[in-house]
């Protein structure tokens, strides 16, 4: 960001206002901010860096309507809200100033600056409006001392397509002036109403956050059916808003829709801090939740959680754990008949797609219902295009985050709400009241158990992560380059004369480093994620992370096995099945001598 990168830009073409804001815009001459680059879920940043420098985030959104330009946001709609957290009211008065002298004719705001993140998609789309922003950090700790994050979304209500955030990070480096109008104080965007501005030029239109997506999940789930049974005589279920966006949600639908006792909310208050704790709906994150769970005498069925804004989730049992696999494969086994959105579709579901790192249990399923399943880089934007071309109805990630083709994000209420349903459905066939694991168990019962865990090296130097990659790279992933990968073999123990082995065995059979076309817009990624094969069909994926706002870097090994169903499979401890496996993807990445780290910081 040089003068002499700025001048050799064109300037962003202006926008022509109505006269009357036209009159309230103040010109502030600014240069380009280092990094305001986005990864793999828009900009985040220590909240700090945007609290002392107030040039932040006013140039960053002058960069976003520059980038998008006068055609796109002359007389246009656009939405924000987010997760509630520290610095967020701030950001919604700036987003108003530098949105009306653009030349929006109106912005959509979430009251109280709330809305989560799918909320915010759905509204997009309710709208009309040619976009959104996001204010959220995600599951990254909030307040002063925490984590602040922006992103913006497109037409479609989903992440912006990397066009459009490389023409944005383009912009950030050619900014000159900031252009934001004047509206005399702050505007009110406390409570539900339409405010006025510039004789009707520019309009606040403050919406409850919670009712168009109460809405739309109307759409997707017979709350009749939900509402009469979770009033079945010894239903019970607690959801975990870890005081951050979802708590309203939650009550809405919950409590206000399907009547279920407000105990039902655990961290209901969305808090600047999130009380300090880290939305990340992990059981290591949500202790107050697996207690509750861990109490017999609560006789929980079903416990779930989401994160800061709203897009993720975690679904529990009493000491059972749904992995994010399992959880997507088991939606899609269940939407033809306990989904009426899927179920009433004709021609069946389309297809579903996965994250590369996410552990392929739902291909098992996709395999029997004989559609396609689409394999894409991490991050929800590249299942838009799949989404939006209808080629997909499911789509999920390892990163707790799963979602149908009603919104083009991800959804967390609408996952629980999705597992209340499959309950409903196995409940009503069992004529007993049914919980999440036995649900689980029946899944691997009909399509074997795949297992999987993601092992977190965080706080490594950037340059110990990008070496492990580089080695791998230059090492196996080299030496079986132009080499066809070998066939899948059949699962271990499919010859059915020593029952199922629970170890595997751990030879690499082929490496390769994820590149991925968009079957629709033909788009090409590169550089996703070195993959090792092994011969008993496990596999081990290694990626730097690309939400982590600090200087140095998380790295990301993921590992998964396959196991037909058989004795012994259901009760087999993760660790055991993978260690192996984890082992060996250690050993050929050097982890220990390039990360001087013997042990994962975390095992999610
Ligand atoms: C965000 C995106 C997800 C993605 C995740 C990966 O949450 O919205 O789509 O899976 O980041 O995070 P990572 O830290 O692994 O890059």
């Amino acid at each position: 960001p040089t003068a002499s990168a700025a001048s050799s830009t064109p300037p962003p073409a202006l926008p022509t206002l109505p006269p009357a804001v036209a009159g309230a815009v103040v010109s502030t001459p600014t240069t380009p901010i280092d990094g305001q680059t986005t990864g793999t879920s828009g900009l985040r940043k220590p909240t700090a860096t945007l609290v002392d420098n107030p040039a932040y985030l006013p140039n960053l959104l002058q960069a976003y309507v520059n980038a998008l330009g006068p055609a796109t946001t002359v007389g246009a709609r656009l939405v924000v809200g987010g997760d509630g957290r520290y610095y967020n009211a701030t950001a919604v008065q700036t987003v108003l100033r530098v949105a009306a002298a653009a030349g929006f004719a109106a912005v959509t705001v979430g009251a109280g600056g709330l809305l989560s993140t799918p909320a915010l998609a759905g509204l997009v789309v309710k709208t009309g409006a040619v976009g959104g922003v996001g204010l959220t950090a995600s599951h990254n700790a909030a307040g002063l001392d925490g984590d602040w994050g922006i992103k913006f979304q497109g037409r479609n209500g989903g992440p912006a397509p990397e066009a459009l955030t490389d023409r944005i990070v383009a912009a950030t480096r050619a900014v000159t002036v900031v252009r934001a109008v004047d509206f005399g104080g702050p505007v009110n965007v406390a409570t539900p109403g339409v405010r006025s501005f510039f004789g009707g030029a520019f309009v606040v239109d403050v919406v409850d956050p919670t009712a168009a997506y109460v809405d739309r999940l109307a759409e997707v789930y017979d709350f009749d059916v939900l509402r009469s049974f979770v009033a079945t005589p010894g239903f019970a279920m607690r959801f975990d808003a870890m005081s951050a966006v979802t708590g309203p949600y939650a009550k809405a639908l919950f409590v206000d829709t399907l009547g279920l006792p407000p105990s039902t909310i655990l961290r209901g208050t969305p808090l600047e801090d999130f009380g300090g704790g880290h939305p990340d709906p992990s059981p290591a994150h949500t202790p107050a939740l697996v207690a509750a769970l861990a109490d017999p005498a609560a006789g929980l069925l079903l416990g779930a959680a989401s994160d800061g804004d709203g897009d993720r989730n975690l679904i529990v049992g009493p000491d059972f754990f749904v992995t994010p696999a399992d959880s997507l494969a088991v939606l899609t086994e269940f939407a033809g008949v306990a989904i009426p959105w899927f179920a009433n579709r004709p021609g069946g579901l389309p297809g579903v797609a996965r994250s590369m790192p996410t552990a392929p249990a739902v291909d098992r399923v996709a395999a029997a219902l004989r559609i396609p399943v689409y394999e894409t880089p991490t991050g929800w934007k590249y299942f838009g295009s799949l989404l939006d071309a209808g080629r997909i109805a499911l789509c999920g990630e390892e990163s707790f985050g799963t979602s149908g083709d009603h919104v083009a994000e991800k959804d967390g209420l609408w996952a629980v709400c999705g597992w209340l349903a499959v309950l409903a459905t196995a409940s009503a066939s069992a004529g007993r009241l049914v919980g999440v694991a036995d649900v689980v168990r029946g899944h691997w019962a009909r399509h074997g158990r795949t297992f999987s865990a993601r092992w977190d090296y965080i706080g490594v130097p950037g340059a110990a992560g990008r070496a492990v990659l580089a080695g791998l790279r230059d090492g196996v992933v080299a030496a079986f380059a132009g080499v066809d990968r070998p066939p899948p073999p059949p699962p271990v123990g499919s010859d059915g004369d020593d029952g199922v082995r629970l170890d595997g065995a751990t030879t690499l059979v082929h490496a390769d480093e994820f590149a991925y076309t968009d079957p629709v817009d033909g788009a090409v990624a590169a550089g996703q994620g070195i993959r090792l094969f092994f011969a008993d069909g496990s596999r081990g994926v290694l990626r730097l992370s690309g939400t982590d706002a600090t200087a140095a870097a998380t790295l990301r090994v993921y590992l998964d096995a396959y196991r037909p169903w058989g004795e012994g499979v259901a009760d087999a401890d993760p660790a055991d099945v993978l260690g192996g496996v984890g082992g060996e993807v250690a050993r050929l990445a050097r982890l220990e001598e390039l990360t001087g780290r013997v042990a994962p910081t975390a095992v999610v």
